[in-house]
């Protein structure tokens, strides 16, 4: 059966639309971020012929959990901004091989390139969501200004640090009642930054990467790039508001009350 045409292929279009709506954000300077999205075989082979691997690309760390599971992830040093008018350089499909060790590249990064530089930190969180969320597809990591601004002057207590996202505005609670995990500074593209992430993947859908990013995981595109926009949009609040008296807040108690409202359970241990 003659093959679709990748290029219109939805998860192409969506890689597309992330990473252009992210860059314009800001959040994406240079080839800053990198985003992976875990995709249905049975659709990619409505669009390429999975018998064809193009070429293998070791991986650093063993990832059997993920054999025969096919991602779409964008490239090493490239940028965000560029995805849109060259989504086939940017952006590779790799599957993961028989025994976790290999990306078996089945489409793009043209010009010889290769996978992000965190795939780590990104299977390792798939592997993380997976096991508490079967139905979680995308993990995405960028550079929101004001997050991290705000690891440079702001504790960096995981349950500080939430509660005070949490103050920031009223949909925060709602939209992660998991709170947001905070690494200490790390060296990134390392297996163990992957590991440390992942970890905090198994409680929480947002890990901060203090003084360099944010983690943000989710069922869709639209969830994980929601996830990141809302505690973007706290963390804003946060550095618009930090040097100045606090006249007002959203108590704990309104907190709970919101929690209540919305049917959702805060992360034990940081309301009072
Ligand atoms: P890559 O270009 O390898 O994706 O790295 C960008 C980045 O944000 C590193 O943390
Ligand atoms: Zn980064």
């Amino acid at each position: 059966m003659k093959k679709k045409d990748i290029f219109h292929a939805p998860f192409v279009e969506a890689m597309k639309e992330m990473t252009s709506n992210m860059y314009r954000l800001g959040w994406d300077e240079r080839n800053g971020g990198n985003i992976s999205y875990l995709l249905d075989s049975e659709e990619v082979a409505e669009y390429l012929d999975l018998s064809q691997v193009k070429r293998i690309i070791p991986i650093s760390f063993q990832a059997p959990e993920l054999a025969g599971r096919i991602f779409i992830v964008t490239g090493t040093g490239k940028y965000f901004k560029n995805v849109e008018s060259d989504p086939e350089t940017n952006l590779g499909i790799i599957r993961i091989s028989a025994d976790g060790a290999n990306a078996e590249l089945l489409w793009g990064y043209r010009d010889g390139g290769r996978f992000t530089s965190e795939l780590p930190a990104h299977l390792m969180s798939h592997i993380a969501r997976l096991s508490v969320d079967p139905e979680n597809r995308v993990v995405m990591h960028c550079h929101p200004t004001n997050l991290l601004a705000m690891t440079y002057v702001h504790s960096l207590d995981t349950n500080e640090f939430t509660h005070t996202l949490w103050q920031m505005s009223t949909e925060c609670v709602v939209v992660f009642p998991d709170g947001v995990e905070v690494l200490p500074w790390m060296l990134c593209g390392t297996n163990e930054i992957g590991e440390a992430t992942a970890e905090k993947m198994k409680s929480a859908r947002s890990v901060v990467w203090a003084m360099h990013g944010l983690y943000g995981a989710g069922k869709t595109p639209d969830e994980a790039f929601g996830l990141v926009e809302t505690v973007e949009k706290a963390a804003t609040i946060y550095m618009l508001t930090a040097h100045l008296p606090r006249v007002n807040t959203i108590t704990d108690e309104q907190l709970q009350v919101l929690a209540d409202a919305f049917k959702v359970t805060p992360k034990a241990g940081i309301l009072k």
